[in-house]
């Protein structure tokens, strides 16, 4: 079977490639129009592989989806591309409507119309739309969100994910797209791009510099490693249900304090200097809707489907720090090119 990724260049999608590929023996092709997240470096272990393939393109544009329809006849689509950073949708946020709804919009609807062309691939094809665990929006000390908790999303992000679950889940109601959502919690790993929290303060660390926390750094995050999310994706592929929404997590909540911290250590120890990376740690101004709290109840998804995540937070942190440690050839053309580490997401401030 083939698998259309869209956002196959991105931090997700090229572990979701590199495992379907690698792992799997699926063929792939990407979709992605390598937006400053987007990295062909991310997808070079596979690159060669006859599995593979890659199309630069825009999921809003209906010609550019239809052509890789019609060239690449999927059996499958796994969306990932969106834009993803909180922080950035404060300051433009009409960049994520359009890509998050819009784009969202355009595959559901060329899937629609591929799959009612197609009776061959009418019954085996599968939707898979990967969303995150911000559309619940924020939880107080207490409990987890599940499948049925209400949508609340707070920033311009999660309210543009949040629209596209429900173009999703109509796609699915209306027209009969079997359609799978994903709602996952916050990932990390290898190939992220360094303007999310954990390789922002990993690569800040290994540069001298100052380690920003927000607030009072007490906000909660629930932590998946992500070779742990492309392996819940392919569960969902393989077993979901069309229709139904499955929560991805790894039961790993921390605040980002305590997250920063154990970053200190691991460096602490891996590479030492005469002062310990805590002291680089610095607190400022707070991102405006910042979430209090995250938790996921995966317990559908490993209940119904069987997976469960296999790293801990221990594990997959210090693979984390010694990736970046060791792959500076991935990260330091974007720290010297399309993001250097500034403050983004403060309102009236625009965006790098
Ligand atoms: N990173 C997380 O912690 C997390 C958690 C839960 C869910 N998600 C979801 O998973 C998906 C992937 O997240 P990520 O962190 O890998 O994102 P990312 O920002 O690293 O990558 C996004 C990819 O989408 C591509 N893209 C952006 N706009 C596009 C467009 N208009 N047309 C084609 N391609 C486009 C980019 O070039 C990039 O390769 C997103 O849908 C996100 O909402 C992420």
């Amino acid at each position: 079977m083939r698998v259309l990724v869209t956002g196959g260049a991105g931090f997700i999608g090229s572990e979701v490639c590199r495992h379907f590929i690698s792992r799997l023996g699926l063929d792939v092709v990407v979709l992605d129009n390598l937006s400053y997240a987007g990295n062909l470096a991310s997808l070079a272990p596979v690159s060669s592989s006859p599995r593979y393939a890659f199309e630069k393109g825009d999921i809003c544009d209906r010609d550019t989806v239809e052509s890789v329809f019609r060239t690449y006849e999927p059996g499958a689509v796994v969306h990932l591309a969106a834009e993803t950073h909180v922080d950035r949708s404060i300051g433009h946020a009409e960049v994520f409507v359009r890509t998050n709804l819009l784009g969202t919009f355009t595959l559901l609807d060329v899937s629609r119309r591929y799959v009612e062309r197609n009776p061959g691939v009418a019954q085996s094809f599968r939707f898979v739309h990967v969303s995150t665990d911000e559309v619940y929006g924020s939880l107080g000390a207490e409990g987890a969100f599940t499948e049925s908790t209400p949508y609340d999303p707070s920033s311009p992000y999660s309210a543009s994910k949040a629209g596209s679950d429900h173009l999703a889940k109509a796609w699915h109601r209306t027209y009969g797209l079997p359609v799978m959502v994903s709602n996952c919690s916050n990932n990390y790993g290898p190939c992220q791009f360094p303007e999310k929290l954990i390789p922002l303060m990993i690569l800040n660390a290994l540069e001298g510099k100052a380690l920003p926390i927000y607030g009072n750094g007490l906000n909660i995050r629930d932590w998946l490693y992500v070779e742990d999310h492309a392996r819940a994706l392919a569960t969902i592929l393989a077993k979901g249900r069309p229709g139904e929404t499955y929560n991805v997590g790894g039961g790993n909540e921390k605040t980002n304090l305590d997250v920063v911290r154990q970053i200190c250590s691991l460096l602490d120890r891996l590479q030492p200097t005469d002062k310990s990376y805590e002291e680089l740690i610095s607190f400022v101004e707070d991102r405006p809707g910042h979430d209090q709290r995250y938790a996921i109840d995966a317990s559908k998804l490993e209940g119904e489907l069987g997976w469960r995540a296999s790293e801990t937070f221990e594990t997959g942190i210090e693979k984390t720090v010694r990736w970046y440690m060791d792959r500076a050839d991935w990260w330091r053309p974007l720290r010297e090119g399309v993001y250097s580490g500034k403050r983004l997401g403060l309102i009236g401030q625009g965006v790098a």
